[in-house]
């Protein structure tokens, strides 16, 4: 039986890869102007990362994670658990730990663009292997609400760069671990008493996890939390206070958002500013991207192996790939393709094979994309058709009778207009035509 890819996951074909490249390119350009540093962490990572990270009750943990299991277990050392990265928040933070890196670097800023892997049931736009952009700013230089309204602002700048329109930005604050606590409570009460008539999932995540129930798929769940006078009722002075001051500083560069109360995402670690960005063309999966701030979860992550003198603080967020380009698609902004083939080199006669190999080598080393038939002889044509399909610039052949002048035609693909050219004079002639078209 013939195998295909997984569920859930997709091959990228030359023919879409230059959208995906694009999208990768003007990502690192913008880190490059915010000041920001790839960092690559594994693909898989001990599965407690995640689980104290996340949170043991959230979906992505509970329902998501692809676990590894290896065949060689031979110590208990090696017998740890471990899985499939679902997202690449927790690795980083691992990684920070790790090489202790706040210890010299007051303010960390990284980035990654990297797949990431989640047990979901597949659907447009839920995929088990997708691909996120992401960026985290880590350190006791990352306690200020400046930072939360520059890190909102990147993640705008990119989805503006690449090309997406009309997606909509939303805000809201969970305060303080304190103020989280006094929220989850709230909350508590004031659906007690509404939740006897709900699904057994929503009166599971009342008890495990009330948060989950304001982003709730349930309809008698969403009419219930539509009914809460939500607010900001469960932040502190404090906590408000910041709040005010990421809302004043995204006013100040342009950024427009919306206050939504019901914003509380989906992972455990998030304190103080949330947001999201959805793009309502999508359907049921329409958050772009989304991120928040993490302070809690360095020293959580640590195992109290170090001492932090001054608090670390965290924020970040990360960006669907597969997800922006079904919204350019939506948007009809699909990237064109265009051949970097400068020249095809044919071969009049089988004989010249290797005359042309050496010459397609010579271009080459001149710098111009090159390339030739393989083909064991086969007519001219067909060497033709070949050049066209591929979409090179120029043909350029070798045939009886140049091999005998020492000489190379050159014909422009798009023009269709021709010239003979001296071998000792092609890479230059070649040049030339190259700059013009
Ligand atoms: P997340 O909301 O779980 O956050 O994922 C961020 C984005 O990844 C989503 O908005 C979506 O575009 C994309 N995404 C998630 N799951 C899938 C899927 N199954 N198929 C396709 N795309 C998907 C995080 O992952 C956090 N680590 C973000 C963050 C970084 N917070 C702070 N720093």
């Amino acid at each position: 039986m013939k195998i295909s890819a997984p569920r859930g996951t997709s091959d990228i074909l030359p023919e879409q890869i230059a959208a995906w490249q694009n999208i990768e390119q003007t990502s690192r350009t913008l880190f490059k102007l915010y000041n920001y540093s790839e960092i690559r962490t594994p693909v898989f990572e001990e599965t407690g990362l995640f689980k104290r990270s996340l949170g043991e009750t959230t979906e992505v943990v509970n329902k998501q994670l692809l676990e590894v299991k290896s065949q060689r277990v031979t110590n208990a050392a090696e017998d740890a658990q471990f899985a499939l990265r679902p997202e690449g928040t927790a690795p980083v933070v691992r990684a920070y730990n790790q090489y202790d890196i706040g210890r010299e670097v007051f303010l960390s800023k990284l980035f990654y663009i990297a797949p990431m892997f989640r047990g979901e049931r597949p659907q447009k736009g839920r995929l088990r292997q997708f691909h996120q952009i992401g960026a985290e700013a880590i350190g006791r230089g990352a306690n200020h609400p400046l930072l939360d309204a520059e890190m909102i602002a990147l993640c705008i700048h990119l989805l503006k760069s690449f090309g997406v329109s009309d997606f909509k930005l939303r805000i809201n604050s969970l305060g303080s671990a304190e103020d989280k606590k006094n929220f989850a409570a709230w909350l508590r009460s004031a659906l007690d008493g509404k939740i006897a008539h709900l699904s057994d999932e929503c009166k599971g995540q009342y008890e495990r996890n009330v948060f989950r129930l304001l982003d709730s798929k349930d309809q008698a769940c969403r009419d219930v939390i539509q009914g809460l006078d939500i607010g900001t009722r469960h932040l502190s002075d404090s906590g408000c206070a910041y709040f005010e001051q990421v809302k004043q500083s995204l006013d100040q560069l342009g950024v427009v958002y919306e206050v939504s109360p019901q914003l509380v995402r989906g992972l455990d670690y998030y304190t103080h500013t949330v947001f999201e960005v959805s793009y309502a063309g999508l359907g049921a999966q329409d958050a772009l991207g989304a991120g928040g701030r993490y302070n809690g979860l360095i020293e959580q992550l640590d195992g109290g192996d170090r001492r932090f003198p001054e608090p670390v603080g965290a924020i970040g967020f990360a960006l669907g790939i597969e997800r922006i380009l079904l919204a350019l698609e939506a948007q009809g902004k699909q990237v064109v393709v265009k051949s970097s083939l400068d020249a095809f080199v044919i071969a009049g006669k089988p004989e010249f094979a290797a005359d042309v190999l050496a010459c397609v080598d010579l271009l080459r080393r001149q710098g111009i994309a090159a390339d030739m038939d393989f083909g064991a002889g086969r007519p001219v044509k067909k060497q033709f058709e070949q050049a066209n399909k591929l979409g090179a610039a120029f043909v350029l052949v070798l045939g009886e009778e140049e091999m005998k002048s020492g000489e190379v035609t050159i014909k422009d693909m798009a023009t269709g207009a021709q010239a003979r050219v001296s071998k000792d004079r092609l890479v230059e002639e070649l040049k030339l035509r190259i700059v013009r078209a």
